[in-house]
């Protein structure tokens, strides 16, 4: 007689980890997933396998075996009879369908034991591939098949060549950030701190700041600032012409900046994905179709490589202190943006817990700042 013992429901117990759930991440790009190749990762504090089966379908699975826990990301890739592809755990053998999480088969059942595989699933996450990255769907009910969002947010002005559907990924720099995602997010959205952080005789020092004034404007998951001509900025310069620059944000954590001329246009964006609690993971993203990028992206690579770092070093600082509970302050108007993520997120979660459609709680406004 066959038992089968029931796994506990870690999801059940989850504490609140400050992470919006029913919303779709950035986590690595599709070149960097292989055809038949896994990659063994975490995020927003799940284990998670990432895959690609050898016709190129991407797939993500709770990377936990059902059957003694061990990550499946530690076995092996398999083809089964019918073509369909399947992860075979590296302990015992079990193995399961790489898109449904379905068990299919359990190597050590003889004849006679009716055992019913259809009763042990691995959790799958949807996917979706898009402007050559691999987004990667969290719900909040992990039982619940059905999408908020049926494809992840698309930023308004990707790089976009004629005959093309999807943004090319030129340019790829990542780092680590010791900090919650919402530090991280908050960082890419702080106007005031990047004559100090960032510092280089190259760009920026921070004599001479300028007062300067935004406009801002709602969008479906986020806000934009609006359009304006650039003051001081030798990428401007390198692209040339009549340059128009946009900043969008978008929930969860994304932050893109469009530059365009008449002619040629740049898309950079910036990705803050939660690995757990204290971890968190930048992806600095880069699209352009202006040639003179091409040739200049080798150079600019230890720049980006800086920069990134830059702001991980400060962000590990805080991490270090958020022990202490320090109160934090908000200052008019530069800290504004980061009072408007917290209010994007609160309404995120109480529309879901509400169960209506989302409501921006951002209003077009002006906001200054010197910088
Ligand atoms: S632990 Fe995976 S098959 Fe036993
Ligand atoms: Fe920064």
């Amino acid at each position: 007689m066959t038992t089968l013992i029931q796994n506990p429901a870690p999801e059940m117990t989850r504490e609140d980890d400050g992470f919006l759930r029913d919303m779709w991440y950035v986590t690595v790009t599709a070149k960097e997933l292989k055809p038949g190749k896994m990659l063994q990762k975490q995020y927003l504090g799940e284990p998670v396998l990432l895959g690609r089966d050898p016709e190129g379908r991407a797939f993500a699975l709770r990377d936990i075996c059902p059957h003694r826990a061990v990550p499946l990301s530690k076995g092996q890739m398999w083809t089964e009879e019918d073509g369909q592809t399947s992860v075979a755990c590296p302990y015992h053998g079990w193995r399961f369908n790489a898109h449904s999480g379905q068990c299919v088969t359990i190597p050590s059942l003889v004849e006679g034991q009716n055992f019913d595989l259809t009763t042990i699933k691995v959790r799958r996450y949807p996917v979706y591939e898009q402007d050559g990255l691999i987004w990667v769907y969290f719900p909040a009910d992990p039982s619940d098949e059905t999408l908020s969002m049926a494809r992840p947010p698309r930023f308004a002005n990707m790089v976009l060549k004629p005959g093309q559907s999807e943004g090319r990924v030129k340019y790829i720099e990542r780092a680590q950030l010791e900090c919650h995602q919402d530090n991280g997010v908050i960082g890419l959205l702080d106007p005031a701190h990047t004559p100090y952080v960032h510092q280089s005789p190259l760009w920026r020092s921070s004599k001479g700041l300028k007062p300067k004034e935004k406009h801002f404007a709602p969008t479906e998951l986020g806000f934009t600032m609006l359009s304006h001509k650039p003051v001081n900025s030798p990428l401007y310069n390198i692209i040339g012409g009549s340059i128009k620059v946009e900043i969008q944000f978008i929930l969860p954590g994304l932050r893109a900046e469009s530059i365009r001329n008449e002619k040629h246009g740049y898309l950079g964006l910036a990705a803050v994905t939660p690995i757990h609690k204290d971890l968190s993971e930048i992806t600095q993203i880069m699209y352009w179709d202006t040639p003179v990028l091409d040739a200049l992206s080798l150079i600019a690579r230890p720049f980006t490589h800086t920069f990134l770092q830059q702001d991980a070093r400060v962000m590990r600082w805080q991490g270090e202190y958020a022990q202490y509970n320090p109160t934090l302050m908000q200052i008019p108007d530069a800290d504004t943006l980061m009072v408007w993520y917290k209010r994007l997120k609160r309404e995120w979660v109480r529309a879901r817990e509400d169960q209506r459609d989302f409501d921006n709680p951002i209003k077009p406004a002006v906001l200054r700042w010197r910088t």
